[in-house]
């Protein structure tokens, strides 16, 4: 069957496991995403599929200041927080791999601390091995310490980075899908607040108030992603924030043109 275009789309860090606490992996959540991952593919599509690190990374990377590069005063225990955050990176993608192979499904994992370099949209690395897998093979990448050139020697690069150049570099993205964890999709007031409800549409002209925790999140949580997506719907007419929790909605969109969430537009 010839293919329908792709979708790109983000497990994030918060759907798939616990934040508030270290490695704690949420398999439910991501089973019943990798379900409906299967139900794309045979709706015709080709994927991609990145992930975030929730508590797999973002706990050491903040206590260990690993987003801001090396500290000459604390240079050993950074490099071990370094390889033990790429570990755990890696185990944390392995409950992923395992739950699409159960499926059936064929993956290819290309880890960016093997392949990327440099932090941001901007970072270095060639995209095109993300749309070189044929026969219904799915490429997936996460968030991850990355090597830099200059003196900082290392950083993180978010999945919201790699989800920025794999949506607009390869051809044929139709959507770009952010799945969250605990929200419905961008919403008008803190998701705190019990009148907070999901904006339909968002563009980056409308100024929303967004709650960041930065006493975890060391990559830049919603305003991050917002702004990352806003950049994608220049390129792409499929923008969507929805509910990782009721995945279907992909399905959904997909079929009928719409579903709850936000449209992300320029
Ligand atoms: C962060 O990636 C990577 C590390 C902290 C190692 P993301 O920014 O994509 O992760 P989430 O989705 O916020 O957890």
């Amino acid at each position: 069957m010839d293919s329908k275009g792709r979708v790109v789309i983000k497990l994030g860090g918060g759907l798939i496991t616990d934040k508030t606490k270290s490695k704690t992996i949420n398999m439910s959540a991501i089973d019943k995403v990798c379900k409906v991952i299967l139900e794309i593919q045979n709706e015709g599509y080709d994927l991609v599929i990145v992930h975030g690190a929730g508590s797999y990374g973002h706990i050491l990377a903040k206590e260990m200041n690993i987003a801001n590069g090396i500290d000459k005063n604390n240079e050993h225990a950074q490099r071990n927080a370094v390889k033990k955050i790429r570990e755990d990176m890696l185990e944390l993608n392995s409950h992923i791999i395992e739950s699409l192979k159960e499926l059936n499904l064929n993956v290819a994992v290309h880890p960016p601390s093997k392949w990327a370099k440099g932090i941001g949209i901007k970072f270095e690395g060639d995209i095109s091995i993300f749309e070189k897998e044929s026969n219904g093979i799915i490429p997936v990448c996460f968030g991850d310490v990355v090597d830099r050139d200059d003196k900082l020697e290392f950083g993180i690069l978010s999945g919201d980075d790699l989800m920025y150049r794999l949506s607009v570099e390869i051809p044929d993205v139709k959507y770009t899908i952010f799945l969250l964890g605990d929200v419905g999709g961008v919403m008008d007031l803190p998701p705190t607040n019990p009148d907070a409800k999901i904006l339909e549409i968002w563009s980056k002209n409308k100024f929303v108030k967004t709650k960041h925790n930065t006493d975890i999140d060391v990559t830049g949580g919603i305003d991050l992603k917002l702004d990352r997506a806003a950049r994608i719907s220049k390129h792409v007419s499929e923008v969507w924030f929805l509910d990782g929790r009721s995945p279907e909605r992909i399905i959904e969109l997909i079929r009928d043109g719409e579903t709850i969430g936000t449209k992300i537009i320029v």
